[in-house]
């Protein structure tokens, strides 16, 4: 069986989603996740792009052991310089390398012609290669590439050293027949093809990522880009979760294929992503969204209770998927929320554990039921909330259908207790000028959503929001039986990541 190497790219594509922004300690947790997953190889990000970019990836190839770590450069001379220095502690250090190739990019991007941009691929290359044995090309928006370029620029590099060749779909656009044709024209027209690992990297502008990659699998690419949640540039990149789970179960088409993903963690990976993005999985989402594995209509129930296989093609345990169903009450102990936390994928030390089970028991007193819905909005409560530069002290509204709206907002800052008075729109509207008027952060809301965790009257608020200030746009999520309170703190959530 042949291996197809999973190149993930949450941390440096996915991070590049509007609004997903992470701090260094976030991107590392998230590459221990990734590795702990059998992630071949971790886009940890672009190291010229910024200070804090660099630094991400610097740490994660500092502590990363059993993947590669790989650094983004543009063919330009700092951005090699940069991306090999970052990933140069790393174990299996890697330096990716992109260069636009179709004419649109050529005319209206570069300004550049056909020989000037091979000129500049050879360079960068060569360049490359002198520092670091592990080199990935990319000609950007390569499907839409004139077909001779693309042969003379791929057999240019690989001759200069580069020994992986990716073939992006940049902009989305092709469809699965299409990218077979190229994968097999390039392997039947660059001479030496055969020194390189041909890879893929599909965007889902059409909703075709990930149908592109498997295309591109049979044609010949044994390496793929992908993220989790299929998170990445305007519709995403193509999902890591779908494309594993598609060569693991249909057997009868990728039966030659295998990878080293332990799909196990696939779900507790994706909420990891999904909450420290503030990127919601929608609950039809493929493999891990929240009713991937249920099923609604009696006649499914009763089928699948006879046999499962009536409407199941995947086992849920495969993908780490765990039935929600009331596990605890008020009179749980620490050990039982412990146990469970850890059956749904969260391992905390004894210090966590004490801090969740303190909301757990406020949570049990106002609900009868506690879901594990609920724990896992608790659990990512807690990983979610480490930068702590505005910390919620208590929120007071004044409201009604006859009375203006005025909220008091209290906020601890550098050990320091600040509190301001705001009227606004709504009890929600003047609780976020409340907390503008203690920041000073002048921000937009892009974003609002209200949700309910679980069903039922007393179930958690989730709210989650998207911020732009500052030249940057930040998510925030958080939830509370109190919809107030799981707002402001949603708000301050992403004004933290403004304010660091
Ligand atoms: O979509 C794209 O072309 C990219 C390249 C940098 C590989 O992300
Ligand atoms: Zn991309």
């Amino acid at each position: 069986m042949e291996k197809i190497i999973i190149f993930d790219t949450t941390l440096r594509d996915g991070e590049q989603a509007p609004g997903a922004s992470l701090t260094s300690e976030q991107k590392l947790e998230i590459a221990y996740q990734l590795e702990k997953l059998g992630v071949d190889v971790i886009e940890a990000g672009f190291p010229i792009a910024s200070p804090d970019d660099f630094k991400a990836v610097n740490l994660i190839s500092k502590k990363i052991k059993k993947s590669g770590v790989c650094a983004l450069a543009r063919c330009l001379a700092p951005d090699i310089a940069a991306a090999y220095k970052a990933v140069k502690p790393a174990k299996a250090g890697r330096v990716h390398l992109f260069l636009a190739t179709s004419k649109i990019h050529l005319q209206y991007k570069f300004k550049k012609a056909e020989n000037e941009i091979l000129e500049i691929a050879k360079r960068s290359t060569r360049l490359a290669r002198k520092h670091c044995k592990d080199i990935e090309f990319s000609p950007e928006d390569a499907t839409r590439s004139e077909r001779g370029f693309l042969y003379r620029i791929v057999e240019t590099v690989i001759n200069e050293g580069a020994t992986t060749i990716n073939i992006p779909d940049t902009v989305g656009y092709s469809y699965p027949q299409e990218v077979y044709s190229l994968i097999t024209d390039i392997r039947n027209n660059v001479p030496n093809i055969e020194k390189a690992v041909i890879a893929i990297h599909c965007h889902n502008d059409l909703g075709m990522a990930v149908a592109n990659s498997l295309s591109a699998v049979l044609a010949g690419a044994r390496q793929v880009h992908c993220t989790i949640n299929g998170l990445g540039e305007r519709a995403g990149n193509a999902s890591l979760e779908e494309i594993v789970m598609a060569i693991k179960t249909r057997r009868d088409v990728f039966g030659e294929f295998y990878t080293q993903i332990n799909t196990r963690n696939l779900f507790q990976v994706s909420r990891l992503v999904s909450s420290l993005t503030g990127f919601v999985v929608a609950p039809n989402k493929a493999i891990v969204g929240r009713n991937a594995f249920r099923h609604e209509s009696g006649i499914h129930q009763d089928a699948i209770l006879k046999k499962r296989i009536t409407y199941e093609i995947m086992n849920p345990d495969d993908v780490g998927f765990i039935e929600s169903n009331i596990v605890l009450g008020k009179h749980s102990g620490r050990h039982a929320l412990s146990k469970r936390l850890a059956d749904l994928g969260f391992k905390f030390d004894a210090k966590k554990i004490n801090e969740i089970f303190k909301q757990f028991k406020t949570l049990a007193d106002k609900k009868k039921e506690v879901f594990d819905d609920d724990l896992v909005a608790l659990a990512e409560e807690e990983t979610r909330g480490k930068i702590k530069v505005y910390e919620l002290v208590s929120v007071r509204v004044n409201t009604g259908t006859d009375i203006p709206p005025e909220a008091q907002v209290k906020i601890k800052h550098k050990n320091k207790i600040l509190s301001a008075n705001s009227s606004g729109d709504g009890p929600v509207d003047a609780c976020f000028k409340a907390v503008d008027k203690i920041t000073g952060i002048k921000s937009k809301l892009l974003d609002y959503r209200l949700g309910a965790v679980t069903s039922g009257k007393d179930a958690l608020g989730e709210v989650s929001l998207k911020l732009q200030a500052k030249n940057k746009t930040v998510s925030g999520r958080s939830s509370s039986t109190d919809i107030i309170e799981a707002s402001v703190r949603a708000y301050l959530d992403a004004v933290n990541k403004i304010a660091i």
